[in-house]
Protein backbone atom coordinates (compact mmCIF):
# COMPACT_ATOMS: atom_id res chain seq x y z
CA UNK A 1 0.00 0.00 0.00
CA UNK A 2 0.93 3.77 -1.24
CA UNK A 3 2.23 6.13 1.91
CA UNK A 4 2.21 9.00 -0.55
CA UNK A 5 0.08 11.86 -0.17
CA UNK A 6 -1.24 12.83 -3.52
CA UNK A 7 -0.74 16.53 -4.60
CA UNK A 8 -3.41 19.07 -4.78
CA UNK A 9 -2.33 20.14 -8.14
CA UNK A 10 -3.21 18.60 -11.65
CA UNK A 11 -0.72 18.26 -14.09
CA UNK A 12 -0.96 21.25 -16.26
CA UNK A 13 -0.88 23.66 -13.05
CA UNK A 14 2.59 21.79 -12.57
CA UNK A 15 3.37 22.17 -15.84
CA UNK A 16 2.99 25.70 -15.85
CA UNK A 17 4.82 26.04 -12.38
CA UNK A 18 7.92 24.66 -14.07
CA UNK A 19 7.63 26.37 -17.33
CA UNK A 20 5.61 29.39 -17.04
CA UNK A 21 5.20 31.70 -19.66
CA UNK A 22 5.50 34.93 -19.81
CA UNK A 23 7.68 34.93 -16.84
CA UNK A 24 9.71 38.57 -16.11
CA UNK A 25 10.11 42.16 -15.53
CA UNK A 26 9.21 44.10 -18.47
CA UNK A 27 11.40 47.54 -18.28
CA UNK A 28 9.31 48.94 -20.56
CA UNK A 29 5.77 48.45 -19.27
CA UNK A 30 2.94 51.08 -19.78
CA UNK A 31 1.33 49.90 -16.56
CA UNK A 32 2.40 48.20 -13.88
CA UNK A 33 0.96 46.74 -10.30
CA UNK A 34 2.63 45.32 -7.05
CA UNK A 35 0.04 43.25 -5.53
CA UNK A 36 -0.38 40.98 -2.56
CA UNK A 37 -2.65 38.50 -1.28
CA UNK A 38 -4.13 38.95 2.59
CA UNK A 39 -4.93 35.34 2.65
CA UNK A 40 -1.03 34.38 2.73
CA UNK A 41 0.80 37.64 2.40
CA UNK A 42 2.46 36.62 -1.20
CA UNK A 43 3.21 39.26 -3.69
CA UNK A 44 2.90 39.24 -7.21
CA UNK A 45 3.45 41.94 -10.43
CA UNK A 46 1.84 42.55 -13.23
CA UNK A 47 3.65 44.49 -16.50
CA UNK A 48 1.02 45.54 -19.39
CA UNK A 49 2.60 46.78 -22.91
CA UNK A 50 -0.58 48.52 -24.33
CA UNK A 51 -1.16 49.89 -27.37
CA UNK A 52 -2.46 53.27 -26.92
CA UNK A 53 -4.63 54.01 -29.72
CA UNK A 54 -6.29 50.48 -30.39
CA UNK A 55 -6.02 49.70 -25.98
CA UNK A 56 -4.69 46.03 -27.03
CA UNK A 57 -2.51 44.38 -24.20
CA UNK A 58 0.31 43.44 -27.03
CA UNK A 59 2.56 42.02 -24.24
CA UNK A 60 1.79 41.02 -20.51
CA UNK A 61 4.04 39.45 -17.88
CA UNK A 62 4.84 39.01 -14.27
CA UNK A 63 6.71 38.44 -11.06
CA UNK A 64 5.25 35.69 -8.83
CA UNK A 65 6.36 35.64 -5.10
CA UNK A 66 3.90 33.05 -4.71
CA UNK A 67 3.15 29.41 -4.50
CA UNK A 68 2.68 27.02 -7.87
CA UNK A 69 -0.83 27.79 -7.94
CA UNK A 70 -0.38 31.48 -8.37
CA UNK A 71 2.90 31.01 -10.91
CA UNK A 72 0.25 28.56 -12.88
CA UNK A 73 -2.08 31.30 -12.75
CA UNK A 74 -0.29 34.14 -13.69
CA UNK A 75 0.73 32.22 -16.59
CA UNK A 76 -2.55 31.40 -18.15
CA UNK A 77 -3.16 34.67 -17.47
CA UNK A 78 -0.72 37.01 -19.09
CA UNK A 79 -1.41 34.19 -22.20
CA UNK A 80 -5.18 35.43 -21.89
CA UNK A 81 -4.70 39.09 -21.27
CA UNK A 82 -2.20 39.40 -24.48
CA UNK A 83 -4.20 40.32 -27.57
CA UNK A 84 -7.09 41.40 -25.85
CA UNK A 85 -8.70 45.56 -25.22
CA UNK A 86 -8.23 46.38 -22.11
CA UNK A 87 -11.74 46.06 -21.03
CA UNK A 88 -11.87 42.17 -22.31
CA UNK A 89 -9.36 42.01 -20.28
CA UNK A 90 -11.07 43.70 -17.32
CA UNK A 91 -13.58 40.60 -17.61
CA UNK A 92 -11.31 37.89 -16.93
CA UNK A 93 -12.23 36.19 -13.96
CA UNK A 94 -10.41 33.90 -11.63
CA UNK A 95 -12.88 30.91 -11.94
CA UNK A 96 -11.50 31.14 -16.09
CA UNK A 97 -8.34 30.78 -15.00
CA UNK A 98 -8.90 27.51 -12.88
CA UNK A 99 -11.07 26.16 -15.82
CA UNK A 100 -8.37 26.95 -17.73
CA UNK A 101 -6.32 24.80 -15.37
CA UNK A 102 -8.26 22.19 -14.43
CA UNK A 103 -9.71 23.83 -11.27
CA UNK A 104 -7.43 24.97 -8.60
CA UNK A 105 -7.76 22.63 -5.30
CA UNK A 106 -9.95 25.00 -3.19
CA UNK A 107 -7.58 26.22 -0.71
CA UNK A 108 -5.79 27.95 -3.48
CA UNK A 109 -8.63 29.95 -5.08
CA UNK A 110 -7.09 32.75 -3.11
CA UNK A 111 -3.90 32.58 -5.68
CA UNK A 112 -5.61 32.62 -8.97
CA UNK A 113 -7.50 35.33 -7.63
CA UNK A 114 -4.72 37.33 -6.44
CA UNK A 115 -3.38 37.02 -9.94
CA UNK A 116 -6.73 38.16 -11.57
CA UNK A 117 -6.88 41.41 -8.63
CA UNK A 118 -3.14 42.20 -9.92
CA UNK A 119 -4.17 42.48 -13.49
CA UNK A 120 -7.07 44.61 -12.27
CA UNK A 121 -4.50 46.84 -10.38
CA UNK A 122 -2.47 47.33 -13.24
CA UNK A 123 -5.22 48.21 -15.76
CA UNK A 124 -6.46 50.59 -13.48
CA UNK A 125 -3.14 52.10 -12.57
CA UNK A 126 -2.79 52.47 -16.73
CA UNK A 127 -5.81 54.71 -16.48
CA UNK A 128 -4.36 56.84 -13.74
CA UNK A 129 -3.50 59.90 -15.46
CA UNK A 130 -5.85 59.32 -18.12
CA UNK A 131 -9.85 59.77 -18.81
CA UNK A 132 -11.38 56.68 -17.33
CA UNK A 133 -13.47 54.13 -19.44
CA UNK A 134 -16.77 53.91 -18.39
CA UNK A 135 -16.21 50.43 -18.02
CA UNK A 136 -13.84 50.91 -15.41
CA UNK A 137 -15.80 50.28 -11.91
CA UNK A 138 -15.29 53.82 -9.83
CA UNK A 139 -15.09 51.48 -6.50
CA UNK A 140 -12.35 48.63 -6.22
CA UNK A 141 -13.82 45.25 -7.27
CA UNK A 142 -13.38 42.37 -4.94
CA UNK A 143 -10.59 41.09 -6.99
CA UNK A 144 -8.66 44.18 -6.24
CA UNK A 145 -9.37 44.32 -2.62
CA UNK A 146 -8.02 40.73 -2.48
CA UNK A 147 -4.64 42.33 -4.00
CA UNK A 148 -3.97 44.63 -1.92
CA UNK A 149 -1.26 47.29 -2.48
CA UNK A 150 2.05 46.81 -1.20
CA UNK A 151 2.02 49.46 1.63
CA UNK A 152 -1.78 48.29 2.77
CA UNK A 153 -1.07 44.44 2.70
CA UNK A 154 2.06 45.25 5.22
CA UNK A 155 0.00 47.19 7.18
CA UNK A 156 -2.67 44.85 7.83
CA UNK A 157 -0.29 42.04 8.36
CA UNK A 158 1.49 43.96 11.05
CA UNK A 159 -1.31 44.90 12.83
CA UNK A 160 -2.55 41.07 12.71
CA UNK A 161 0.89 39.97 14.05
CA UNK A 162 0.17 43.00 16.21
CA UNK A 163 -2.76 40.88 18.12
CA UNK A 164 -1.31 37.96 17.82
CA UNK A 165 1.87 39.00 20.45
FE1 LIG B 1 0.04 32.59 -1.62
FE2 LIG B 1 -0.70 30.80 -3.38
S1 LIG B 1 -0.45 30.52 -1.24
S2 LIG B 1 -0.26 32.87 -3.71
Amino acid sequence: MSTRIPLPYNPKVLELFKNPKNLGRMEDADAYALAGSLACGDMIAIYLKIDESTQVIEKATFESYGCAANIASSSILTEMAKGKILKEAWNITWKQISDELGQLPVIKHHCGILAVGGLKRAIRAYFSNKPKPEWLPDEPTSDEKHALEEEKLIEILSKKLERKK
